[in-house]
């Protein structure tokens, strides 16, 4: 394969050949290969959607997954690897996907909306994901969907001295919030909001990880986020939280 260098310094391990050739390996273009996280969402959401933005797509396997699950949801797929947006072209997914490859906290500063805008493994692989997070609101007219690593811990660690990915040589962010401070953070959008889900388990890292051994065990956290909807006359009703989490992490709200 022949790969370009890249220039995004924040991600060298996702622009590395070792990652393309993970994704590569991973061929994820079935329903069944999607993990519980993404399954709890993606069947329901999706149909409701008449297009959806994926962020961080890689080489763009969930555009096949998204036509399987829902034929009349365009499917966009942004990825600032350029290697990996030439294999998302090259492949042939139906549904008449697009692909763009750029930066996404440049690409979200554009007007265009969403009806909905997904990240998945994706909020975790960026130095900002609270940045992310506002961006992802703001872009999105119906639904924001995304995992993301969150501990029962006091601060964020978004400091790659203590939690990152390798791949090769190279080493990328992997940043874990804290719940409590995740919680706040949503809560801040709540003005915009009719529905906050989260539904939480645990699932182990994989061997490209290196995590601080003094950091809790992160949980992997699924959560929609349903956008109120602008053109409502009605006045704005309190916002509805279904939560589904470990007991730690409920500790931490009381
Ligand atoms: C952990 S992978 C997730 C890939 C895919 N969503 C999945 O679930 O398998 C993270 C992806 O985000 C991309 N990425 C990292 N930083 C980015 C940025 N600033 N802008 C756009 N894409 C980025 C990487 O190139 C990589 O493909």
């Amino acid at each position: 394969m022949d790969l370009k260098p890249q220039s995004d310094k924040s991600s060298t391990a996702y622009n590395s050949k070792e990652f393309i050739n993970r994704v590569d390996e991973l061929k994820r273009t079935h329903p069944r290969s999607l993990y519980p996280s993404e399954a709890w969402s993606l069947y329901r959401i999706l149909p409701e959607c008449k297009n959806v933005l994926d962020l961080g797509c890689g080489g763009g396997d969930m555009a096949e997954i998204v036509n399987v699950i829902s034929k009349s949801t365009q499917y966009i797929g942004l990825d600032s690897n350029q290697n990996l947006i030439d294999i998302a072209k090259k492949s042939s997914f139906r549904g008449n996907p697009r692909f763009i490859a750029e930066d996404v906290f440049k690409y979200l500063e554009k007007k265009e909306l969403f009806e909905c805008v997904m990240g998945w493994a994706f909020l975790y692989a960026v130095l900002d994901p609270y940045k992310l997070l506002e961006l992802m609101v703001k872009k999105a007219s119906k639904y924001v969907l995304f995992d993301i690593r969150s501990a029962a811990m006091n601060e964020d660690v978004l400091d790659m001295s203590r939690s990152h990915v390798v791949y090769g040589e190279n080493k990328g962010p992997l940043p874990i919030v804290s719940f409590r401070n995740f919680i706040d953070a949503i809560r801040g959008y709540e003005e915009q909001l009719e529905e906050v889900e989260m539904a939480s388990y645990y699932f182990p890292f994989g061997p490209h990880v290196v995590i601080d051994k003094n950091i809790p065990e992160p949980a992997v956290i699924s959560v929609v986020l349903k956008k109120s909807s602008t053109n409502s006359k009605t006045p704005k009703q309190a916002v509805k939280w279904h939560m589904n989490l470990p007991k730690e992490f409920w500790e931490e709200l009381s």
